[in-house]
């Protein structure tokens, strides 16, 4: 018999998701035991590209979800509300609920998963980190043997795509972003991509995953690609870095609540470091455990068929469960694939952690500068790897010098003074640029 799928959403990757179960050729045997029965959407008259029968279509997302031939619901409509509300009506209701919402499972998740646990019903995310990439799974069962030290990536693809294309193409941000949101790459407000709260989201959840614990995503430190500047890349390039914008979270001891670093940023890699030849809409999560060591996963970030590709695969998991035990709701849950928290996460002071940093300064070209400039870091107890002059005498630079410098690994609060006493410099016009490195 069949099992009764609803979907509350028909966009870029609604539309994926019911082109897989209106296909199942070729595909496992239960994709052919799914049967899409109600589908909400925000238009009725809006053109789709799917034959499907208008009369699964409504309006009503909790027509869809009280329906009772609707087993399983699929929220991929976005944003917070009603998204939030509709997933607690469906697990209310004592639907297994999949989702792609990593707003939503970021902010709320703890309140979703605290009654899904109550009423014994799934709620599974996979396609919300990494569009088609298999890593929420993973962190959930397959890595569940390590201590996780490090979890790190590229993991947006709208701005993976955006950076890749200017670096290796020259392309302007606003033509690179427009072609993005065409793709279907983007959010429906495409600020949460460039401005860095989708990654935060993502490795808010990645963390809460892979630590055991919920973190809180308002803490988060973000910070995007909006304000990054194309001379920042190039001279990066000439230094032999790739600007990305990474994701973090990183144990900081073994205390309890456990200490976590994690944090959004655009950051230099070496160009030989695994993530920095990850191109395009092209994610990759790098996940450093103890015994297993690195293990990276790679691929589609974003679009309709990778991000169907693992809400299908979240839906056969429940298929599969209901298959075996006959039941939806009300059963015990294995708390791996529940992911259910087993301790408390903190997140540390970022003044208190150690980075490399690239700082880009624009001065007064005479003798003397960058001694001074080196005395500043020395006095605060910075150590320099390298201190570069451009030649930039463009109007952009002020007509002066443009000095890069990357740090050695060095404890924040020091290099922020360091700054500060760099900025006080009557040879200083500006503290340009402030950048991590890896
Ligand atoms: P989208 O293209 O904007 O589609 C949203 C769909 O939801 C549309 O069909 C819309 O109806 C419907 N909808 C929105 N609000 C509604 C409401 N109040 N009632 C009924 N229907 C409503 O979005 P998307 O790109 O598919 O993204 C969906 C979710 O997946 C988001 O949470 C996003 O973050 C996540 N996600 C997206 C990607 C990606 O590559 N796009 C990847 C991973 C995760 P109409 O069609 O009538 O407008
Ligand atoms: N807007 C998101 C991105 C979609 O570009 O990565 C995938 O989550």
């Amino acid at each position: 018999m069949a099992i009764g799928v609803g979907l509350l959403g028909l966009g870029t990757v609604g539309a994926g998701v019911a082109a897989i179960l209106m296909g199942p050729e070729g595909r496992h045997p239960l994709v052919g035991e799914l049967a899409l029965q109600r589908i909400a959407v925000r238009d009725l008259e809006r053109p789709r590209s799917l034959n499907l029968d208008p009369q699964l279509l409504t309006t009503s997302p909790e027509a869809v979800i009280d329906d009772p031939a609707v087993e399983i619901v699929v929220e991929v409509m976005g944003g917070l509300e009603p998204a939030r509300s509709l997933i607690l009506r469906a697990i209310a209701a004592g639907k297994p609920v999949v989702t792609a919402n990593k707003a939503v499972i970021a902010r709320y998740g703890e309140e979703i998963a605290a009654a899904a646990a109550e009423r014994g019903v799934y709620v599974l995310i996979e396609a919300a980190v990494g569009g088609g990439i298999p890593i929420i799974e993973p962190l959930k069962q397959s890595l569940g043997g390590n201590r996780i030290q490090r979890v790190s990536g590229i993991i947006n693809g709208t701005t993976n795509y955006i950076l890749s294309r200017m670096a290796d193409e020259g392309a302007a941000y606003g033509d690179v972003l427009a072609d993005a949101q065409r793709l279907g790459y983007a959010e429906a407000d495409p600020a949460a991509d460039v401005e860095g709260h989708d990654a935060a989201d993502k490795i808010a959840i990645l963390a809460g995953l892979a630590y055991g614990g919920p973190v809180a995503r308002e803490a988060i430190a973000t910070e995007g690609i909006d304000r990054l500047q194309a001379r920042d890349v190039a001279y990066a390039a000439q230094l032999g870095y790739v600007v990305k914008l990474l994701a973090v979270a990183q144990r900081e001891g073994e205390a309890e609540p456990l200490p976590l670093d994690v944090r959004v940023h655009p950051t230099l890699l070496p160009k030989h470091h695994p993530l920095a030849g990850v191109h395009g809409v092209n994610n990759a999560i790098l996940v450093e455990g103890d015994p297993v060591g690195r293990v990276m996963f790679y691929g589609p970030g974003a679009g309709a068929g990778p991000t169907a590709s693992a809400v299908v695969a979240d839906i056969l998991n429940i298929a599969g469960i209901r298959k075996v035990t006959g039941s939806q709701a009300g059963a015990p849950l294995d708390p791996l694939l529940a992911a259910s928290s087993w301790r408390r996460c903190e997140l540390v002071d970022g003044s208190a952690t150690s980075h490399r940093n690239y700082v880009r300064l624009q001065t007064r070209d005479e003798a003397g500068v960058i001694g001074r400039i080196g005395t500043c870091f020395g006095e605060a107890g910075v150590s320099i790897q390298s201190i570069v002059q451009f030649e930039a005498r463009d109007a952009e630079a002020g007509g002066g010098a443009e000095i890069v410098v990357i740090t050695h690994e060095v404890r924040e609060s020091a290099f922020r003074s360091a700054l500060a006493a760099i900025d006080a410099l009557e040879e200083v016009r500006t503290v340009a640029a402030c950048l991590r490195t890896l």
